[in-house]
C-alpha cells in the first residue's frame, strides 16, 4: 500500500475536515471518523438522562458507566452509547453545550479509547481536534486546515437549515467554540509539530485533497 496508513485531520469548526475526511476516504479506500460526532452524542445523551452539562459532578455521575460500542466502520462509521444509536446531533444546543463535555477529562478517555481502538485497524482517516497531538502522535500523517473564521462563518451560515441565525450570530458562536476548544486544560486543539498545515481559503475541496494525497503517497522502496 504506497499510502500513509493512518491519516489525522484537526482544525477548528467548519473548516472542511468532514468533507475532505470522506473524500479521502473513497479515494483511498479507508475508513473515515469524525471524532467530534462522538462528542456530540455524548452530549445529547447527557441531556436525555437529565445531567446538568456544566457540573462536573452531575455529568460524571451519567456518565460513569456510559458505554460506546463500534457497530460499523464502513461504509459508514456507526457506534452506540449504552446499546443505542444516538440521534439528533446538529442543534445549536448541542453545539453550545459540546465544548463543555468535551472539555471534561473522563469524557475525552472513553473517547480516546475508541478511537485508537479504530486506528489500530489501520487504513483510517480521523478527524477532530487532538487527533494529531494527543490521541495518535505516531501517525503516518497529520493534517491541520487553517480557515479564516470569516470563511467558516459564511460556509457555515449558507448551509444552516432549520436555525436561522444571521452571519454575525453564526461568526460570534463559532468564535466563543474555537476559543472553548483552544484553551481548555485537557488536549487543546492545536497543530502537532510535524503536521502538515493548508490553509483553504479560497481553496476547492479538490486542491485540498488532491495536496493531502500528495503529502500521503508513499514512495515504494527501491529493491536493487
Ligand atoms: O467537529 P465538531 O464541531 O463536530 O466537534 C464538536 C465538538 O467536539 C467541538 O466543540 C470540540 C469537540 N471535539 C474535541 O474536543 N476533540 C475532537 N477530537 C473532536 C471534537
Amino acid at each position: 500500500m504506497p499510502y500513509a496508513r493512518i491519516i489525522t485531520i484537526d482544525g477548528p469548526a467548519g473548516c472542511g475536515k468532514t468533507t475532505l475526511g470522506y473524500r479521502l476516504a473513497e479515494e483511498l479506500n479507508y475508513s473515515f471518523l469524525d471524532s467530534g460526532i462522538l462528542y456530540r452524542a455524548i452530549t445529547r445523551h447527557v441531556m436525555n438522562v437529565g445531567a446538568k452539562p456544566h457540573q462536573l459532578d452531575s455529568v460524571q455521575a451519567y456518565t460513569e458507566t456510559l458505554t460506546l460500542t463500534i457497530k460499523k466502520l464502513r461504509p459508514r462509521f456507526q457506534f452506540e452509547i449504552n446499546g443505542k444509536k444516538v440521534s439528533k446531533l446538529n442543534s445549536l444546543q448541542i453545539d453550545k453545550l459540546v465544548p463543555i463535555i468535551a472539555a471534561y477529562p473522563f469524557i475525552r478517555e472513553k473517547v480516546r479509547a475508541m478511537q485508537r481502538e479504530i486506528a489500530a485497524q489501520g487504513q483510517v482517516i480521523i478527524a477532530g481536534r487532538d487527533i494529531g497531538t494527543v490521541i495518535l502522535p505516531d501517525a503516518d500523517l497529520k493534517i491541520y486546515l487553517d480557515v479564516s473564521l470569516e470563511e467558516r462563518a459564511v460556509r457555515r451560515h449558507a448551509k444552516q437549515n432549520t436555525e436561522e441565525r444571521s452571519l454575525d450570530q453564526v461568526r460570534e458562536d463559532m468564535r466563543l467554540r474555537d476559543i472553548a476548544d483552544a484553551t481548555r486544560e485537557t488536549s487543546p486543539m492545536r497543530a502537532a509539530t510535524d503536521a502538515v498545515i493548508i490553509k483553504t481559503d479560497g481553496l476547492h475541496v479538490d486542491e485540498v485533497v488532491a495536496t493531502v494525497l500528495q503529502h500521503a503517497y508513499i514512495e515504494p522502496e527501491n529493491e536493487d
